[in-house]
């Protein structure tokens, strides 16, 4: 019996290069579910989540990368980039996706994967 199978590759979209994206910055990426900020962090990590802070949608994408965590432009909240979770005494998730980085320096980001924590 043969069996089909789908190629890991299926459900990666490149969206740049990891020097596309500013240290302790983000950019932000289009897609059909809604617009996602992909962070890179002071030592090269990458991390991409949801462009819409569980607070009240503030654009992620424009917070304040530090310490593995962003901070929203609007009122302050603190997210986990590894999490997606809201740090402190502040309630609340955004979903996150899983993300590579090739030799050639190309980044990826899984669009079926994710924390599925949030919607
Ligand atoms: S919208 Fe992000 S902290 Fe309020």
């Amino acid at each position: 019996m043969n069996e089909m199978s789908i190629p890991d590759t299926q459900h990666w979209f490149t969206i740049g290069r990891l020097s596309d994206i500013p240290r302790r910055g983000a950019r932000q990426v289009l897609l059909p579910r809604g617009p996602i900020a992909v962070f890179r962090t002071q030592t090269d990590e990458v991390y991409a989540i949801d462009d819409k802070c569980p607070h009240k949608g503030g654009p992620l994408s424009q917070g304040i990368v530090h310490d593995g965590a962003v901070t929203c432009p609007l009122h302050n909240w603190v997210i986990d980039l590894q999490t997606g979770d809201a740090m402190g005494a502040d309630q609340g998730c955004v979903r996150t996706y899983e993300v590579r980085k090739d030799a050639d320096g190309l980044v990826s980001v899984s669009l079926s994967g994710g924390s599925g924590k949030a919607e």
